[in-house]
């Protein structure tokens, strides 16, 4: 995976330490009542380990299922409490300092803004407060809206978003449009691992990292087979003035292996 030497990226806007690197860690898609908490035991592990200075939340912490669109039968009417109270406790473990919106959340500003019954209008208000208000009381620093234009995170040379299109070629189409010349950006969404290089003056990569899922949880999904891609783990690394080194946490043999003896001089 690349690091580069251009000086010519956009300006940090949240890179201030001059000394040392700064260390991430960006997880997504754990999808509330559908986590996998096999995956989380891991990644909590390894932030022990890490000591990451930026825990970010790229999104879809909560699967919000019987707000999609299509949704029929059980997905509809079931109840979001276990949804809620899973993803509420996943914030509670891991106290993201910065936290995305996904398109899984965005469905209750949706309903928010375009349902007729006023009943659900003040469900889909209650939950979003409980979101907040549980991101703030512990300790979220940054809550970004599920926005392709605000919905972005920057860590000096490299640009966090949840992703905002699903095609073959998203995570190089995420890095060519928000990652600064001969940067990165690091995405969710599409619940893939990956990593593209992309068209760009002097550069960029893109990476998928993707979730914290289990998709056999999730009963929508089995009938799509672009789900056969899918997989389990998180990206973190490191950034130091325009410098960056990304990784990909994922399990091979039955093992997690997520090294963090990454320590340039
Ligand atoms: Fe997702």
């Amino acid at each position: 995976m690349k690091s580069t030497k251009s000086n010519q990226g956009r300006t940090s806007r949240n890179t201030s330490k001059k000394k040392g690197w700064t260390k991430f860690v960006f997880f997504s898609d754990n999808h509330g009542d559908c986590e996998n908490k096999e995956v989380t035991n891991a990644l909590v592990k390894f932030i022990s380990k890490f000591k990451p200075h930026w825990k970010i939340h790229g999104g879809d912490g909560f699967d919000i299922r019987s707000l999609r669109k299509g949704a029929i039968g059980s997905e509809e009417y079931n109840s979001l409490d276990k949804d809620i109270d899973m993803g509420c406790a996943f914030i509670e473990r891991l106290k993201p300092d910065v936290w995305l919106h996904g398109n899984h959340e965005y469905r209750l500003f949706q309903t928010l803004h375009s349902s007729g019954n006023g009943i659900i209008r003040d469900y889909c208000k209650d939950v979003i407060r409980t979101i907040e208000n549980t991101l703030k009381a512990n300790g979220c620093k940054r809550i970004l809206p599920y926005d392709a234009d605000k919905g972005v995170f920057q860590l000096g040379p490299i640009v966090f978003c949840h992703g905002y299109t699903v095609n073959m070629r998203s995570v190089a189409e995420h890095a060519s449009h928000y990652a600064p010349a001969g940067g990165a950006c690091l995405i969710g969404h599409l619940h893939t691992i990956q990593q593209a290089n992309a068209k760009k003056h002097k550069g960029c990569v893109g990476f998928c990292g993707g979730g914290l899922f289990e998709k056999d949880l999730m009963t929508y999904s089995h009938r799509h087979l672009n789900t056969s891609t899918w997989g389990n783990g998180w990206l973190y690394g490191w950034v130091k003035g325009n410098e960056w080194k990304v990784l990909q946490a994922h399990k091979v043999g039955g093992k997690w292996v997520a090294p963090i003896d990454f320590n340039p001089q």
